[in-house]
């Protein structure tokens, strides 16, 4: 990492060199950490130091996967590191989806889920599911989750307080929602207070009627509406890969333009491609840096923020890049 600690050009470029990130699998409850020697805990906390720095008094708005949140290890451990963020004095933000969960649910109730171009179509029932698992289970499981280290998180569905202003994406899909308006003001409320928001992509329209948000675009919204200075998307792949068949494929850092080319080229898909989209308009509408990250990974936000390597793919803007999207250490 360069010297001058305050401008995003020399903040951090990233290093050929990679740290292993260790999952919840290699490591289910992070307990090993005891066992690290005084020296590399030190050195580990000075390399954070510029960055603590940095992102002091920051709004970093975090959207995690629904895939993410599925096992207790990995969502207590999101849970800490948003508290973590908070107390170097960061003034993190969750989103969440829960896609999964809403199709888990669906299929116990005997509904067979329905996608086109990879958006679920919601009728009103569908809707009631997805609400219910969203605001009534995976809100509550992370809220629950931040609120074992004292009264932080407070949970809310996108409906609240005229948060998620939203209409209908397309007839044919139901009640998918788009954002029409962001008002930040219960969330900026929530962050003066000290206060660690976590949100339920429920919108609504002026009438009162409930559209289902897809995360990430609404995470994007609020980030921008927020003004933030990160948006990191935690979710279920290494990053956004160049071919999703190569593991050694993954981008570490690209530009809006080459993310453009790279959404427009079909090397990627799925739930993928709203989540490239968003990291685009957002970095392109004044939040200063994207992330794509692993969300399996133990801490994944905290060596994404914290350390010079991260640990997935970081979108910067056009004027900050050096012309060529960095790729895996392999090429
Ligand atoms: N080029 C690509 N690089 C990385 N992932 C890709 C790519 N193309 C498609 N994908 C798919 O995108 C998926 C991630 O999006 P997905 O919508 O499934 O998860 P999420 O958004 O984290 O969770 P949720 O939808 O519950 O909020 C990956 O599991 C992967 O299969
Ligand atoms: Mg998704």
């Amino acid at each position: 990492m360069c010297g001058m600690i305050g401008s995003y050009s020399d903040e951090y470029r990233r290093g050929e060199a990679r740290r292993t990130s260790k999952s919840f699998s290699d490591d289910p409850g992070g307990k090993d950490r005891h066992d690290l020697p005084a020296g590399v805990k030190a050195a580990v906390l000075v390399e954070a130091l510029p960055y603590i720095r940095r992102f002091w008094g920051k709004t970093v708005v975090i959207k995690l996967g629904g895939r993410a949140a599925e096992d207790r290890a990995s969502l207590q451990s999101f849970a800490d590191d948003l508290v973590a963020m908070r107390s170097v004095g960061m003034k993190p933000v969750c989103v969440h989806g829960g896609g999964p969960q809403i199709g888990q649910l669906m299929e116990r109730l005997g509904k067979v889920p329905e996608f086109r171009e990879g958006l679920r179509v919601t009728d009103a029932e569908t809707l009631d599911i997805a609400r219910m698992v969203l605001v009534g289970k995976i809100n509550r499981d992370i809220v629950g989750a931040v609120n074992v280290h004292g009264p932080l998180a407070v949970g809310l569905s996108g409906e609240d307080a005229g948060l998620l202003l939203a209409s209908a994406v397309d007839p044919d899909l139901g009640f998918v929602g788009s954002v029409d308006r962001v008002d930040p003001t219960i969330i900026e409320r929530l962050l003066a207070e000290g206060l660690i928001p976590v949100v339920a992509t429920i919108g609504s329209d002026s009438s009162g009627q409930p559209y289902n948000i897809n995360a990430d675009v609404a995470a994007g919204a609020l980030a921008e509406a927020l003004g933030a200075e990160k948006l990191v998307f935690l979710t279920d792949v290494e990053g956004l890969m160049r071919d999703l068949a190569d593991p050694t494929s993954l981008v570490r850092e690209v530009t809006v333009s080459e993310l453009s080319s790279l959404v427009d080229s079909s090397s990627i898909g799925g739930g993928m491609i709203p989540k490239a989209k968003t990291c685009i308009k957002a970095v392109q509408n004044g939040v200063g840096r994207a992330h794509i990250a692993d969300g399996r990974v133990a801490h994944a936000i905290l060596l994404e923020i914290f350390t010079d390597e991260g640990v997935g793919t970081m979108v910067i803007p056009d004027e900050e890049g050096m012309g060529v999207a960095s790729v895996g250490a392999d090429e």
